[in-house]
């Protein structure tokens, strides 16, 4: 594992693992001690999970070492960056995948897990927005940590360059035309995003190393809406060789 350490601590931290396997065994274990000393501290620690094919790995990897952690699975509050506006528990569904790779195995309270609405819950996107925003008002602190893929536009969560999303006021937004299906989504904000101590990019693929190299380059975050998000303690990016290979 190469680790290439900030000179200063505001700047985003860069890890690279060999491959995807690595890269989900790295961040399940900074996960579950994360979340260790989180409850070690007498916090409930808060997560937001991503959706993507990284995060289904690394929810696996998580599942698959759960038991021998110490977590206090009964005080751990889940959350979601973003979610697909389908049918609940179709596979489309962020959470559907997360719940099969990872949730059903875990002793959660199912009331400290906050799934975005679908489209069983409420008629339209917008309507979506504000009942999760109205969840999220329930939250006194940062998360403890936000994990975000990364599409190779340099998206994440949904906030996809150029859309009106970017520029959301309040805590989540309704998303229309994804570039990426399915079309409708809802999304945390921008705001909402950087309510972090720690922010995780996890990243896998030679289609995302341009939209990486961009995004820790700086710059205009409507064009790689990436740039737009930092931890408040940390940023880290957890990266494979073949997403770090234009750095
Ligand atoms: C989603 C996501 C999205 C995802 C990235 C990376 O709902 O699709 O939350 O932001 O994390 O597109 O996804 P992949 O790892 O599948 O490329």
């Amino acid at each position: 594992m190469a680790e290439l350490s900030p000179a200063d601590p505001a700047e985003p931290q860069v890890v690279v693992l060999p491959d995807p396997a690595m890269l989900a065994g790295e961040v399940a274990s900074a996960l579950l001690a994360r979340l260790e000393a989180a409850q070690d501290e007498g916090r409930v620690p808060h997560v937001v999970l991503t959706g993507g094919s990284i995060a289904d790995e690394i929810h696996r990897e998580i599942a698959r070492r759960a038991t021998d952690s110490h977590v206090d699975w009964s005080r751990v509050e889940l959350w979601w960056g973003d979610e697909r506006f389908v049918a609940p528990g179709t596979a489309d569904r962020n959470e559907a995948q997360a719940a099969e790779a990872l949730l059903d195995q875990l002793p959660l309270d199912p009331a400290r897990v906050h799934r975005m609405p679908s489209t069983a819950d409420v008629p339209d996107v917008d309507a979506g927005a504000a009942s999760y925003a109205e969840e999220l008002a329930s939250l006194d602190g940062p998360f403890d940590v936000v994990m975000l893929g990364l599409g190779p536009d340099g998206h994440i969560a949904s906030l996809f360059p150029g859309h009106p999303g970017l520029e959301a006021t309040g805590a989540a937004v309704g998303v229309r035309e994804s570039p990426k299906p399915p079309p409708l989504r809802v999304s945390m904000t921008f705001e909402t995003l950087n309510r972090a101590r720690a922010v995780w990019f996890v990243v896998d693929g030679e289609g995302k190393a341009d939209a990486t190299a961009q995004a820790l380059a700086g710059g205009d975050h409507r064009e790689i809406p990436a740039r737009g998000v930092q931890g408040q303690e940390e940023t880290t990016w957890f990266l494979t060789e073949s997403a770090a290979s234009r750095l």
